[in-house]
């Protein structure tokens, strides 16, 4: 079993989580992953590793509330368990000292983006940390990544500023120069931040999110093709080369099965729609949702 130590809701269904996990905390290195089981019928879930502390024996991971299994996990409260955690897994991110990196990150990527972060500043490197998010509310831990780097630009795609995509696009079109990207966030996201910047020839890296079973090369299900070669993202990842990837089979094979996973949470739902009542998820009934024309990108800027 292993105890969660802390719980925070750090925005709009995204949860903070800490546990007592002392072996895994000993070895964790920046781009590594554990995998979850929150209870004995529980599935199997990934989630990057957000930070850990060996003194104290803790791990961090940062969730976004999508469905049964992140629904579970969201609702449990300091001093319970989860009855495993498997880890670290997956390849660790090569850090070396590049020069100039940016360091592109949106939803729960801005969780393993502070030990990248951390890893990179340690080898000497200037980070440029650039968030993305659907609104100002959407955005967490700017103190955070402020403290650990060189520069924060934070983008909402609300403004003139637009996209993490637009801004690597102008930053390279303008001449300046960047050494490597590191991309950590949905697939999209990571899609377009690669196309942007594939004219300028910086090499990106993106940390993959394919559906995960055993965690350990062995079961194939988190195929993906990389270079016209099939890869195992669990342990020849989660870092690959973004201008290599086939984004559109992962994105396939990630919505293979909706239909079952919805019915799923609405099974859980119908039964546990009350825990949500006790612990919310802190969405402000205020929340106005503005489509925006330009906006495909996300769809729609986000405010208070
Ligand atoms: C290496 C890696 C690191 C990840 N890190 C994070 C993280 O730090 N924070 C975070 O919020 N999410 C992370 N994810 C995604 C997370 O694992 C899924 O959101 C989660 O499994 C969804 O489970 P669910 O039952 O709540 O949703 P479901 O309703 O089961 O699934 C919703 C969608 O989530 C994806 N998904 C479902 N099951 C899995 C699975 N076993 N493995 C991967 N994706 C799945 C699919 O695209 C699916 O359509 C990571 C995934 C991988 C592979
Ligand atoms: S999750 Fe089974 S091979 Fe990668």
């Amino acid at each position: 079993m292993y105890e969660i130590v802390k719980r925070e809701v750090v925005a709009p269904n995204m949860i903070f989580m800490r546990f007592k996990a002392p072996k895994i905390a000993r070895s964790a290195k920046a781009g590594q992953f554990i995998i979850i089981r929150v209870d004995e019928k529980g599935e199997r879930i990934p989630m990057g590793l957000a930070g850990w502390n060996k003194e104290d024996g803790t791990i961090d991971i940062v969730f976004y509330v999508l469905g049964t299994s992140t629904s579970k996990l969201a609702v449990l409260q300091p001093g319970e368990s989860v009855i495993n955690i498997a880890g670290p897994l997956g390849t660790p991110t090569d850090i070396q000292k590049f020069g100039k990196v940016i360091c592109v990150c949106g939803c729960f990527g801005i969780g393993p983006t502070l030990p990248l972060i951390k890893a990179l500043k340690e080898k000497g490197n200037e980070v440029i940390t650039v968030v993305e998010g659907r609104g100002p509310d959407f955005i967490f831990w700017i103190d955070k990544l402020e403290e650990l780097s060189d520069k924060v630009h934070v983008l909402t795609g609300c403004d003139k500023k637009g996209w993490a995509n637009d801004f690597i696009e102008d930053f390279l079109a303008s001449g300046k120069k960047a050494d490597r990207i590191f991309i950590h966030g949905c697939p999209f996201m990571m899609k377009v931040c690669s196309e942007a910047s594939e004219a300028a020839n910086v090499k990106t890296i993106v940390s993959l999110t394919p559906i995960m079973v055993d965690g350990t090369g062995m079961c194939g299900a988190c195929r993906v093709e990389v270079e016209g070669k099939t890869r195992f993202a669990c342990v020849d990842g989660p870092d690959f080369d973004g201008h290599q990837v086939n984004w559109d089979g992962l994105v396939l094979r990630m919505r293979q099965f909706i239909p079952a996973e919805n019915k799923s949470l609405n099974i859980w739902e119908r039964d546990n729609w009350h825990k949500f009542i006790i612990n919310p998820l802190n969405i402000p009934k205020s929340y106005k949702i503005k489509q925006t024309a330009d906006n495909d990108h996300a769809g729609a800027c986000i405010s208070a």
